[in-house]
């Protein structure tokens, strides 16, 4: 399979024998076998160590740190590369951009994290030219009891008529009064959409999400992957091309999905996504090639 896709939950306990024998020391007081996330910044450069210290809060952290590590993790895993031989820097944008080793810059990945989850994607080939956005939301994310309505509000002006549509006719769901509303959960959905091409095509936030739209063919989201979606560009050029678009599209569990945007330069290669559920992963898979980068601390 040529594009690999990975989910994390970060409420997963960091455990002593995850790091053992790379982090020794510092676990909590209390909970003497489970360890501060903060120790796997030895296996981040310095530059990305100083942006996560600056987050306020933990969670936020969490997410950010999990995410560079499983950057990490896939092209060690995937590209057999050195895990401290790794040198990124950012777009104009903010995207992420591998400046080292010289012959994997053109390797597309990219990640999300929202909630309890951090995603990535990334492509396992040398030879393929696609690219690559993702985006997960957490549906917990809105004040509690506010109605679809008033929650959307602001938003909805950056979906086209047919896109909010999908939304607000989604039929009631009886079998679960309580848990998130239907148009919340597509509302969701749309936006992950929407953010998956944007990251895909790499463009800031001021991109007009009205340029393109989605026609959603599989109404309801399961843990399953929904290839069917599928997109249309309202002016197609060289930079947003209209061909050669793939989604996946699934939940994670009860309270986040994610949608996978993947777009392939080569004409007639077939289906980008295979199918197969996105790979779960634990911190023992995650660090497995882990390595601390010494020249920080110079
Ligand atoms: N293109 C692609 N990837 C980018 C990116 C860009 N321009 N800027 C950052 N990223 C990557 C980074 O790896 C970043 O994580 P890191 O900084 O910890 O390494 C990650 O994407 C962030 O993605 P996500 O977790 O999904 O964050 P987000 O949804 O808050 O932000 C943005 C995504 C930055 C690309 C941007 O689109 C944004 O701010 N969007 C929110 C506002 C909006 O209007 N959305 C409309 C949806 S309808
Ligand atoms: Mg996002």
């Amino acid at each position: 399979m040529p594009i690999a896709r990975w989910a994390f939950n970060i409420r997963q306990p960091l455990l002593l024998e995850n790091v053992e024998p790379l982090v020794t020391s510092l676990t909590d007081d209390d909970k003497p076998n489970i360890v501060p996330v903060s120790n796997l910044l030895n296996f981040l450069p310095k530059i990305e160590c100083d942006r996560l210290l600056q987050f306020r809060l933990e969670d936020d952290m969490r997410r950010a740190l999990i995410g560079r590590l499983m950057i990490h993790s896939f092209f060690a895993a995937h590209h057999d590369c050195r895990w401290d031989r790794l040198v990124f820097s950012r777009s104009e944008t903010n995207k992420p951009i591998l400046l080292q080793p010289a012959h994997l810059t053109k390797v597309s990945f990219n990640i999300s994290h929202h909630g309890d989850w951090v995603i990535l994607v990334g492509d396992t080939s040398l030879e393929s030219t696609v690219r690559l956005g993702v985006d997960v939301m957490d549906f917990q994310e809105q004040v509690p009891g506010e109605s679809f309505e008033t929650f959307s509000a602001c938003f909805l002006d950056q979906f086209t008529a047919k896109e909010v549509a999908f939304m607000t006719d989604a039929p009631a769901d009886p079998s679960s009064p309580s848990g998130t509303a239907p148009q919340l959960k597509r509302f969701y959905r749309m936006w992950c959409l929407k953010e998956s091409i944007v990251k895909a095509l790499g463009v800031g936030i001021d991109f007009n999400l009205k340029s393109f739209e989605f026609d959603v063919k599989d109404e309801e989201e399961t843990t399953k992957p929904t290839l069917s979606t599928r997109i249309q560009v309202n002016e197609p050029s060289p930079e947003f091309p209209e061909e050669g678009w793939s989604f996946e599209e699934a939940l994670l569990d009860a309270d986040h999905c994610y949608a996978i945007a993947a777009q392939s330069e080569m004409e007639g290669s077939g289906p980008i996504m295979d199918g197969s559920e996105i790979k779960r992963l634990d911190w023992k898979e995650l660090l497995k090639d882990a390595v601390p980068y010494p020249a920080q601390f110079s």
